[in-house]
C-alpha cells in the first residue's frame, strides 16, 4: 500500500496529547497542507490561524466549554465526561475561519481540515477536527475571540484542527462498506 493510502487508512481522531510542542517545520507543514487544499473556483474562502500559545489555548478551551454549556448542555456534559477539555490540551490548534456559510465554502474548510489531519499523520502526529468551538465564536464572547485571533471582518468560525504527539490509542473507525454501491 502506498503512503497516502496508508495515511488515509490509519488516521484517527486523537483526543489526548503528550506535552510536547510542535517544531516550526511541523507547524509550517500543517499550515501549508491547509493552504494546498482544493476549493471551489479556487476561492480559498478561509483564513488559517495557528495557535501554539498554551495559555491562550487554555483560555479558549475554558470559554468554549462555557459557551457550549449555554448553547448545547448535552454536548458540554459529554465533554465533561471525557476530561473536560474541548481541545484536549493539544499543543497546536489551527483555526480555519470561513468567509461565508455557503455550501461550497463549508466543503472547502472541511477539505482543508482533512489535509491538515493527513499531513499531521504523515509527520507521525495525531490530530482531531473540532466543530465544537463554533459555540464560542457564535456566542456571547464571539466578537471578542474573533478579534483576539484576528478573524477578518465578516468571517466566522469554520472549523479547527488540533495537532500534537498523540497520547491516544484509538483504532481507525470501521468502514461501513454496506453503504457503498457501484453502478457500472
Ligand atoms: C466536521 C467534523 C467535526 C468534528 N468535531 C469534533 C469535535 O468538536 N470534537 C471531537 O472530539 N471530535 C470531533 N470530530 C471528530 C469525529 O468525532 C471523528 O472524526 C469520528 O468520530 C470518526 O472517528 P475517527 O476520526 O477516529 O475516524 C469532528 C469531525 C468532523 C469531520
Amino acid at each position: 500500500m502506498n503512503e497516502v493510502l496508508e495515511a488515509i487508512g490509519k488516521r484517527y481522531s486523537a483526543r489526548a496529547y503528550k506535552d510536547a510542542p510542535l517544531t516550526e517545520a511541523q507547524r509550517e507543514a500543517l499550515i501549508n497542507a491547509a493552504l494546498a487544499a482544493p476549493s471551489a473556483w479556487n476561492k480559498q474562502p478561509y483564513q488559517v490561524i495557528g495557535v501554539g500559545d498554551r495559555e491562550l489555548l487554555r483560555q479558549i478551551d475554558a470559554d468554549v466549554l462555557e459557551a457550549l454549556a449555554a448553547a448545547e448542555p448535552a454536548a458540554a456534559e459529554r465533554v465533561a465526561g471525557r476530561g473536560g477539555k474541548v481541545m484536549y490540551d493539544a499543543p497546536f490548534v489551527i483555526f480555519v475561519p470561513v468567509a461565508d456559510a455557503s455550501h461550497t465554502s463549508l466543503v472547502d474548510v472541511g477539505i482543508a481540515a482533512q489535509n491538515i489531519c493527513l499531513a499531521a499523520h504523515s509527520l507521525g502526529l495525531g490530530s482531531v477536527i473540532m466543530a465544537m468551538p463554533l459555540a464560542l465564536f457564535s456566542g456571547e464572547k464571539g466578537a471578542y475571540w474573533r478579534e483576539r485571533l484576528g478573524f477578518y471582518e465578516g468571517y466566522g468560525f469554520g472549523i479547527a484542527v488540533a495537532a500534537g504527539v498523540s497520547d491516544a490509542e484509538n483504532a481507525p473507525h470501521p468502514l461501513k462498506t454496506d453503504r457503498v454501491s457501484i453502478i457500472g
